[in-house]
């Protein structure tokens, strides 16, 4: 029998596939419904700050305020890189994409964090509080480097969130401003065995450590049909201008067969829970930044895809012009998303070494057999 010939067909992006089992979040797809270990999304989101998503990911609970108050100390107090990743982030090309900047920050910070070998689940734990915390560092001073200005250390005053914006724009942000980017890293923290947090999982399946993981989901993340979408948004809101032109815009991408960035979902065949709250936020803040144009463009693309193929937007779709009105460069957005995502990777991690099993799927052969070897020197 010839190996390979009578195995059942390949499942195609692995759809539908249950690879893991996770007490982590639920993507409920029928209903447009996300949980994050019981919790509905919709009842978290603009009601806990983001280290108390992380703490409820990672320990299984939310926090009382005096193990919130300790775990968000920890955090900020990680937040310093070591001069030599400082360093590398300062060398990079100007014109590098800022993802490949952090990911090699990211797997960088591996050789000189003080726990690197280690795979204990307290070694890991302290990797993965200086991780999150670091992958805040890395964006923010890339930022501040790209842009001539001087970089700003973390304030153990400050939350999560407001360390970010403080780190990246040089002072305090308001109070909406705060609210908002602390919803959106909520929104952003897990979403089930999404591509990146397959690729983590698979890599720690071998033993592999946080670094490695980690950059192996920021590699996948990376990608326009993931995390990578929301720049592509937009850019082509951008490239659209005004409402009256995305009619023809939306018409012509489809008839060529183009895909709508920010649109679709492999789980969602409904709406995703995650962008009403960002279109409220789009729609407030839009219009407090004077951009409301790109929010009115939004809207028109939404009816138009829907109308025309049924899909709804994504995640990816107003947290375009959400961190837009932020004052967030378009080139940085797949980064915030990746500094929010890693408190799911991280959760995803410590829960695959806890139950560890090698993930090593199989494929089917389809290429052919019993070929005759020919020499180097005979070969034309
Ligand atoms: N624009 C236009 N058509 C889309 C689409 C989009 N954004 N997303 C899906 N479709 C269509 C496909 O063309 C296909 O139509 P068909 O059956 O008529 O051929 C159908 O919907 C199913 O698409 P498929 O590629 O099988 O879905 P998937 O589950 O493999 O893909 C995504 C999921 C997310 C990759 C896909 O929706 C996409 O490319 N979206 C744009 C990128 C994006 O926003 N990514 C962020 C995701 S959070």
């Amino acid at each position: 029998m010839v190996f390979g010939k009578k195995k059942k067909k390949a499942v195609r992006g692995l759809e539908g596939v249950v690879a893991a089992e996770t007490f982590l979040s639920f993507v409920d797809g029928q209903n447009g419904k996300l949980y994050f270990r019981g919790y509905d999304i919709d009842e978290l989101a603009g009601k806990v700050c983001y280290e108390e998503v992380v703490y409820l990911l990672w320990f299984g609970q939310l926090p009382d305020k005096e193990q919130l108050e300790d775990f968000r100390s920890e955090l900020i107090a990680e937040m310093r890189l070591p001069n030599q990743v400082d360093e590398l982030i300062r060398l990079s090309p100007p014109n590098a994409n800022p993802m490949v900047v952090l990911r090699t920050a990211l797997s960088a910070l591996g050789m000189y964090d003080p726990d690197g070998g280690k795979n204990s689940e307290g070694a890991n734990l302290r990797k993965a509080k200086r991780v999150l915390a670091q992958m805040a560092t890395i964006v923010a001073s890339l930022y501040r480097i790209r842009t001539n200005q001087p970089i700003v250390s973390a304030d153990k005053s400050m939350d999560f969130a407001s360390n970010f914006l403080y780190m990246f724009n040089g002072q305090a942000p308001k109070k909406l401003e705060r609210s908002v980017f602390d919803t959106v890293l909520t929104l952003h923290a897990d979403h089930g065995l999404a591509a990146s947090t397959f690729a983590a999982r698979a890599t720690v399946s071998t033993l592999a450590g946080v670094h490695s993981a980690i950059s192996a989901a920021l590699a996948s993340l990376k990608g326009p049909l993931h995390g990578g979408a929301n720049t592509r948004v937009m850019e082509m809101l951008k490239k659209i201008g005004g409402k009256d032109q995305v009619k023809d815009y939306i018409d012509g991408m489809l008839a060529s067969g183009e895909r709508i960035m920010g649109f679709g979902h492999r789980m969602y065949k409904t709406e995703d829970p995650r962008s009403r709250p960002l279109r409220k936020f789009s729609e407030k803040l839009c219009k407090r930044a004077g951009c409301d144009h790109l929010f009115e463009i939004s809207q028109s693309i939404e009816e138009r895809v829907l109308k025309l193929k049924g899909i709804y937007p994504n995640v990816d779709f107003y947290s375009a012009t959400v961190q837009e009105a932020l004052g967030i460069p378009k080139e940085y957005f797949t980064c915030i998303f990746s500094i929010a995502r890693t408190a799911g990777w991280i959760a995803h991690i410590m829960e695959q070494f806890r139950d560890n099993r090698l993930i090593r799927p199989t494929s089917k052969y389809i290429g052919g057999f019993d070929k005759k070897f020919v020499p180097l020197e005979k070969r034309k």
